[in-house]
């Protein structure tokens, strides 16, 4: 434990679950402002992150890190732990990233890039089992479409070309071959030359029950995964994440910040589906949390280019549950009061993160898509997830919708073992 001179102080940007996942164990040694943060956020500010005094900076979301916000930081000698724009073009163009997967050689979906729209349905009719299209850059999370039906596709790539329905995001296009198996998300932290992995997590990216519906930021997650196993870790961390980084590093690239590798462990093996240059939201909200090494020390290593702290974690597994607003994610109803979010958080093994909330830190209202996450912690993912639910069951807010199914395979299977 540092004493209080020691104390640092840590500058997290950003406004969402994510961050205050990483607020709350980042405060188990440090002090901690979050810029902007939200009202439901302890030590949000209200100050441009250039203008904070702080022993170290992590930046939470992609979009400021794809702008430059690292670079600019580090351009004032600050501390930094997240990606400049260089390497944060990994989530910014999904083009690109295939571009370095193949020259790192890693395991992907066969796949074409396109900016016209006959070649790219030429590509669609080659497609051998179903379809996915993709837009080139930044779009929420929404830019995906998974789908068996050809004239779905085809009218995708219409409209993504066209910039009717993700403007110039959609400008270009990528078409992949359909893979299938579990999904996972292994998030590296990386110091530019080598990368640790933190405990694998699975997300749950469909809006209803059965994984059906449109996709979404992430409706739940758990932790740890019975199907990533430290050998299929392992796979990924030499396969995958350590070629990605050399790569970059050949090409010039200084990456320090995480890597989250997004994997789908098909019959032939794992292979990269995408990566993203920050923690995944709501993967943060069980992940962190269950580390016991300290996160302020790891980042702070990783920020200055040399890591030598082992990521350690808890054996109890942690399950978190979105609650999220009515019509999301198509058109959130922002404004209802939200209710109980205190006595979720009086519960032994409770922690609600707040992810769109406005009002004030006395009486919160729904102000996002993505509400709240409500992370439970217990011996087993069963008995995780009974914490989680017991959390979800005493908040409540008109129209207020999660998923029931969170983690419910994974803790049978566990419990089958
Ligand atoms: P991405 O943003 O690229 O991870 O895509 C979002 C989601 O779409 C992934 O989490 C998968 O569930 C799904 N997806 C992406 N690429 C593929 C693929 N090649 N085959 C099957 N599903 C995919
Ligand atoms: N949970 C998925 C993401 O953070 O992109």
């Amino acid at each position: 434990m540092s004493s209080d001179t020691t104390r640092k102080r840590v500058c997290v940007v950003g406004s969402g679950g994510r961050e205050h996942a990483l607020a709350s164990v980042l405060g188990r040694s440090a002090d901690v402002v979050v810029s902007p943060g939200s009202p439901g956020i302890p030590g949000s500010v209200d100050t441009d992150p250039l203008e904070i005094d702080a022993d170290l900076f992590v930046v939470g979301p992609e979009a400021p890190l794809v702008d430059g916000l690292a670079d600019r930081l580090r351009a004032q000698e600050k501390l930094v732990f997240g990606p400049g724009a260089d390497g944060a073009r990994l989530e910014g163009s999904k083009a690109w990233m295939k571009e370095v997967l193949a020259k790192a050689g890693v395991p992907t979906a066969m796949h074409g890039t396109f900016t016209e729209v006959e070649p790219a349905l030429a590509y669609l009719d080659t497609m051998p089992e179903f379809y996915v299209v993709k837009t080139d850059g930044l779009a929420a999370g929404k830019g995906v479409l998974v789908t068996h039906d050809l004239a779905e596709a085809q009218d995708a790539v219409r409209t993504y070309l066209s910039g009717e329905a993700f403007g110039e995001a959609g400008r270009t296009v990528v078409i992949e071959e359909g893979l299938t198996g579990p999904e996972i998300s292994i998030l590296a932290i990386c110091d530019g030359t080598k990368a640790v992995a933190l405990a694998p997590a699975q997300d749950f990216k469909r809006i209803g029950v059965g994984d059906v519906g449109p996709n979404t930021g992430g409706m739940g997650a758990y932790s740890p995964v019975p199907v990533a196993t430290p050998a299929v870790v392992e796979t990924i961390m030499t396969g995958g994440v350590q070629p990605t980084l050399d790569t970059l590093r050949g090409m010039g690239i200084d990456y320090r910040g995480v890597l989250y590798a997004g994997v789908m462990v098909t019959p032939d093996g794992p292979k990269m589906l995408e990566y993203n240059v920050r923690f995944g939201d709501p993967e943060a909200q069980v992940v962190l949390p269950r580390l016991t090494t300290d996160l302020v020390q790891l980042l702070s290593e990783a920020a200055a280019g040399n890591i030598e702290t082992i990521p350690e974690f808890t054996t109890d597994a942690m399950v978190t549950v979105v609650c999220a607003a009515e019509g999301y994610p198509m058109s959130p109803v922002k404004g209802p009061t939200i209710s109980g979010i205190d006595r979720a958080n009086a519960l032994g093994g409770v922690e609600v993160f707040c992810a769109g909330t406005g009002g004030s830190p006395e009486q919160l209202t729904v102000n996002g898509g993505r509400v709240l996450a409500v992370t439970g912690s217990g011996p087993t993912l069963a008995a995780a997830r009974e914490r989680a639910f017991a959390g979800v069951d005493e908040i409540s807010w008109p129209g207020m919708q999660y998923r029931i199914d969170i983690a419910e395979a994974a803790s049978v299977a566990a419990a089958e073992v």
